[in-house]
C-alpha cells in the first residue's frame, strides 16, 4: 500500500483514539458531577483468598514470559521510538505481594528492570521493613517505557499500556497489590482522588485487596512522610500474616 495512505490511516485512527478518550474522560467527569464514584471508599473487610483455579508458579513463570515477550515487540505509542528496553517487571511471579510503579526512569530503562535507581534503592528498604527482600515480591509499572526526560505518563500511554498490566495481575494473582504514587492509585482504581486521600486504606482491584501509598520517589524529596509509607506497608504486612 502507499505509505503516504498508510500515515494518513494511522493519523486518522490515532486522532479516532484521542476523541474516544476525550468522549471518555467527558463521560467521567459528567458522572463523578452526578455523584457517581469510582472507588470504593470505605474499607473492605473481606479476606481475599488465593483462587483455588490460580496457575502453578511454572506455568504462571510460563505465562509471563509469553507476555514479555509480546510487550518487547509492542509499538502502540511514540515511547518504543526512545526505549533502550522495555521495562515487563520482575520478581515472584508466585509472590503474595505485587508493587505497581509509574513508568521506568533512565536507569531502568538502561538495564531493563524497574526500579534500580536511587526510589528503587527506597523501596528495597519499604519492601525489607515488613521482612521481605525484593526478590519475594513482584514489581511492575504502569508503563512499560521510559517517557521523555522522566516526564509524567499521559492519557493516551496510560490507556495503551495498561492492558499489559492487567494481563500480569491476571497471571500473577497476588494477594496484594500496592500502588506507589499517584498513577499507579488513580489508573488502577479509576479515579481522580489524590494520593494523601487515597493511601494507607484498602480498597479492592478486580477482587484483590489494593493498597495505595506513597512513590518512593516522593519520599525523597519528602523525607517526612516516609513514616506514613512504613505506616501503610504495616497495614499490607498485616494483611498478608492474617
Ligand atoms: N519509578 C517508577 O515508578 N518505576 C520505576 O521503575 C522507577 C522509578
Amino acid at each position: 500500500m502507499d505509505s503516504s495512505l498508510n500515515s494518513t490511516r494511522l493519523q486518522e485512527t490515532e486522532a479516532e483514539i484521542l476523541s474516544l478518550l476525550d468522549v471518555l474522560s467527558d463521560k467521567v467527569d459528567l458522572e463523578r458531577k452526578l455523584g457517581v464514584d469510582y472507588v470504593q471508599l470505605a474499607p473492605i473487610d473481606t479476606h481475599n483468598e488465593r483462587k483455588t483455579d490460580e496457575l502453578s508458579k511454572s506455568e504462571k513463570t510460563k505465562e509471563l514470559s509469553k507476555l514479555e515477550k509480546q510487550v518487547k515487540k509492542c509499538t502502540k505509542c511514540e515511547l518504543c521510538k526512545d526505549r533502550t528496553n522495555v521495562v515487563f517487571g520482575v520478581g515472584d511471579p508466585y509472590s503474595d505481594l505485587m508493587f505497581v510503579g509509574e513508568a521506568p526512569g533512565y536507569y531502568e530503562d538502561v538495564q531493563g528492570e524497574p526500579f534500580v535507581g536511587r526510589a528503587g534503592q527506597l523501596l528495597a528498604k519499604i519492601i525489607e521493613s515488613i521482612g521481605l527482600k525484593r526478590e519475594e515480591v513482584y514489581i511492575a509499572n504502569i508503563l512499560k517505557c521510559r517517557p521523555p526526560e522522566n516526564r509524567n505518563p499521559n492519557a493516551r500511554e496510560i490507556v495503551l499500556c495498561t492492558p499489559h498490566l492487567i494481563k500480569q495481575i491476571e497471571i500473577i494473582r497476588p494477594m496484594v497489590i500496592c500502588a506507589l504514587g499517584t498513577f499507579a492509585a488513580q489508573t488502577l482504581l479509576d479515579t481522580k482522588e489524590a494520593i494523601g486521600k487515597l493511601r494507607g486504606k484498602f480498597f479492592e482491584y478486580q477482587g484483590t485487596k489494593f493498597l495505595p501509598t506513597y512513590h518512593p520517589a516522593y519520599l525523597l524529596r519528602n523525607p517526612n512522610d516516609k513514616k506514613k509509607v512504613w505506616s501503610d506497608i504495616k497495614k499490607v504486612r498485616d494483611y498478608l500474616k492474617k
